[in-house]
């Protein structure tokens, strides 16, 4: 029987927190596409997961360099690295209530996590001159929000920057690199943000998922995305398709940002 080759066939791809929302719909999009994928996260998930799994907390700097040297053992080498995990449990309430602490997780998980990923693994790429890391950035890189989630903005305003400029520094060498920028998704980190902003301003779930849409200055279709929405432009990009993309950031929000930069 002809064997069928698809846009990712003999690649191979870690997601970071491939686990659960964007980065399983993204491991789930690139598997479709016939890459072999590798997810990792702090927690085997319950329910097994297709795809070779590698516990690691990237907030650890020990753990991310087992991590990056588990992967190049076990396969060799690596052709897409999609830096996902990131998020935010500090408090809402603007620059006051932020913690020296508060500051410095947000900075680990969405800034310094995915530098010290790409220092572990983007040099082997660079010997094979091949290669392609994106970037799970978010709107609020481009669109603070003081009052909700100020550090996490931050933390992604200079992931965005750090994404262009390594972009740059390796485009000679063949990888490509790019940021994503979602919107509001519907996750399960997304609903538990809504929920610790609900209880912090006395306001119900639904009237404060309008809130959050309101102070971006509305979501024109007026609705979250689902985590597969991000997955098919992850995928994409992560393709042979997109071969002359690199060092841009693609928001994918809905039309949210009410200008054309
Ligand atoms: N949801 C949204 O509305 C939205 C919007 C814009 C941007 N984003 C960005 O999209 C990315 C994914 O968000 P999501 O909403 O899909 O998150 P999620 O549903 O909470 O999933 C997070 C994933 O990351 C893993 N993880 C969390 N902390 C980790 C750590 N310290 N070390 C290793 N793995 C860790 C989790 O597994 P374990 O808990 O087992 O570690 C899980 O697999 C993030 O970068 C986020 O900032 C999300």
């Amino acid at each position: 029987m002809e064997k069928i080759t698809k846009e990712l066939s003999g690649k191979t791809a870690l997601v970071t927190g491939g686990t659960k929302g964007i980065g399983k719909a993204i491991a789930d999009e690139l598997a479709s596409l016939g890459a072999t994928v590798i997810v990792s996260a702090r927690h085997e998930p319950a329910e097994k997961l297709p795809y070779h799994f590698i516990q690691a907390d990237v907030t650890n700097s020990d753990s991310i360099s087992e991590l990056a040297g588990q992967v190049l053992n076990q396969f060799g080498s690596l052709d897409i690295l999609i830096n996902n995990v990131g998020g935010t449990s500090a408090p809402a309430g603007g620059f006051s209530v932020l913690s020296d602490e508060d500051w410095e997780n947000d900075l680990q998980l969405n800034l310094l996590a995915a530098i010290k990923l790409d220092k572990a693994l983007v040099p082997s790429m660079i010997e094979r001159n091949t290669g392609v890391v994106i970037h799970i950035s978010s709107l609020n890189g481009k669109l603070p929000l003081y009052a909700s989630n100020l550090s996490y903005g931050v933390s992604k305003a200079a992931l965005n920057n750090y994404s262009k400029a390594l972009a740059n520094e390796v485009a000679i060498k063949g990888i490509r690199v790019i940021a994503v920028s979602p919107g509001m998704v519907n996750t399960t980190a997304m609903k538990a943000f809504l929920h610790n902003y609900a209880s912090a301003i006395g306001k119900s779930f639904d009237e404060t998922q309008q809130l959050v849409m309101d102070s971006l200055g509305g979501v024109p279709m007026n609705r979250l995305a689902q985590p597969e929405e991000i997955a098919h432009l992850v995928g994409f990009l992560s393709s042979p398709k997109a071969s002359y993309i690199t060092g841009t950031n693609y928001v994918i929000d809905g039309g949210t940002i009410p200008t054309t930069f």
